[in-house]
């Protein structure tokens, strides 16, 4: 059955900011995943360019472009919506993994499916 999983208070996330980290279990591997704040809205997404699968962030949590307007890949640019994950420029073909928020009573948490699970260490 799919559940919500607690994430974090609304206020550790800003928009265009820093993103919150977590990790997940995404088709059997654990894997990296990360929250940000976009035009008031909350997206989340594994933390897996689409060009090559490796982690994003050019410093740690580190997600958005210098405009605040794009989340890019530190390796070799690529370019993603923060509000879809769809890849708008550079060398992506597909589109970021989306994983499911809502906020809620000044919480975020991130919602689990058939392939998205929680790590259980
Ligand atoms: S690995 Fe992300 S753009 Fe190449």
């Amino acid at each position: 059955m799919d559940e919500k999983v607690f994430l974090c208070a609304s206020s550790a996330l800003e928009n265009s900011g820093r993103a919150v980290p977590f990790d997940v279990n995404y088709e059997g591997m654990t894997s990296k995943a990360f929250a940000v704040r976009y035009k008031g809205g909350v997206q989340a997404y594994l933390n897996r360019c689409a060009h090559i699968p490796m982690e994003m962030d050019y410093q740690e949590n580190r997600f958005f472009d210098e405009s605040g307007k794009w989340l890019m890949c530190a390796t070799h640019g690529a370019v993603y919506a923060p509000e879809t994950g769809q890849c708008v420029e550079g060398p992506c073909r597909k589109n970021l993994v989306k994983i499911d928020l809502n906020e809620s009573n000044g919480n975020v948490y991130w919602h689990t499916t058939h392939n998205l699970k929680t790590v259980i260490f």
